[in-house]
C-alpha cells in the first residue's frame, strides 16, 4: 500500500488521504468520471434489484457531490430527476438541484409543488450527519434521519415504488426496520461491496407502499 506522507497534516488526514488514494471505488470513479465512489453502491445495488428506469419521478436526498444523481440522470433520461442538498452541488445534465435543508418546515410542500402534486416512484437518500467518533451517537442521529425519510415518503410515494435509504447498523435500526416494514410490502438491508468494511453504513431498500 502506497503512504501519504506530509509533515503538515494530522495523523488522522494522513490516515485518511492514504485509505482514499489506495481504494479500488475511488480510483474507478475517478476513471468513469462520477463525482464521488458513493455512485458504485447505488449502481450495485440497481443491478440486484433493478428498481431505477427511464420516465420516473425521483427524489435524490442529500445528493452532492453527485454520484447517485449521475447515476439517475443517465438511467432517468425522460423522467424527472430532484436532487436536494444543504452543500452545493455542481450542475449535472437532466438534474433540478436544489441547495435546500430536508430539515425545513416547507420542505412537504417543495417537493410537491416541484413534481406538480404527482407522487414521486423513486425515494433515494444518502444522508448522514458528520460523523462524530462515537459510534452509537453517529448510528442514532442518522437512523433519526432515516426514519423521518421513511415517514416523508408514505406521504410523496406511489404504491407501486421504491425507497433506497442509508443507515447505520447499531441499537435502534430495528425500530426504524419495524416501522419500514409497516409502511411497505418488500423490505431488504443491504451492505454493497462498494461500500467501505469497517463502517457501519448499510442502506434499506423499501418497495411497494402498503395501502393503510
Ligand atoms: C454521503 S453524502 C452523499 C453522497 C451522494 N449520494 C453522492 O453519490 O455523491 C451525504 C450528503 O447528505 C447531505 N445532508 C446531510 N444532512 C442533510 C439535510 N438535512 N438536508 C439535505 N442534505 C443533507 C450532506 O450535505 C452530504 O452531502
Amino acid at each position: 500500500m502506497k503512504k501519504f506522507k506530509n509533515k503538515n497534516l494530522t495523523a488522522s488526514s494522513k490516515k485518511w488521504i492514504t485509505r482514499q488514494f489506495n481504494d479500488p471505488y475511488t480510483k474507478l470513479a475517478k476513471q468513469k468520471g462520477y463525482r464521488s465512489r458513493s455512485a458504485f453502491k447505488l449502481i450495485e445495488i440497481n443491478n440486484k434489484f433493478k428498481f431505477l428506469k427511464n420516465n420516473l419521478n425521483i427524489l435524490d436526498l442529500g445528493s452532492a457531490p453527485g454520484g447517485w444523481s449521475q447515476v439517475c440522470a443517465d438511467i432517468n433520461k425522460n423522467g424527472k430527476n430532484l436532487s436536494i442538498d444543504i452543500l452545493n452541488m455542481e450542475i449535472i445534465d437532466n438534474i433540478f438541484f436544489y441547495k435546500k435543508d430536508f430539515n425545513d418546515s416547507d420542505f412537504l410542500d417543495f417537493i410537491n409543488d416541484f413534481f406538480k402534486r404527482n407522487k414521486v416512484d423513486i425515494v433515494l437518500s444518502d444522508m448522514a450527519v458528520n460523523t462524530t467518533g462515537n459510534k452509537d451517537l453517529d448510528a442514532i442521529k442518522t437512523n433519526a434521519i432515516a426514519l423521518d425519510v421513511v415517514n416523508l415518503s408514505k406521504l410523496i410515494l406511489k404504491t407501486k415504488s421504491a425507497l433506497l435509504v442509508k443507515i447505520f447498523s447499531g441499537k435502534d435500526e430495528n425500530i426504524l426496520i419495524k416501522n419500514a416494514k409497516e409502511l411497505f410490502k418488500k423490505i431488504e438491508r443491504i451492505k454493497p461491496d462498494s461500500s467501505r468494511k469497517e463502517s457501519r453504513e448499510m442502506y434499506l431498500l423499501c418497495r411497494d407502499l402498503k395501502i393503510i
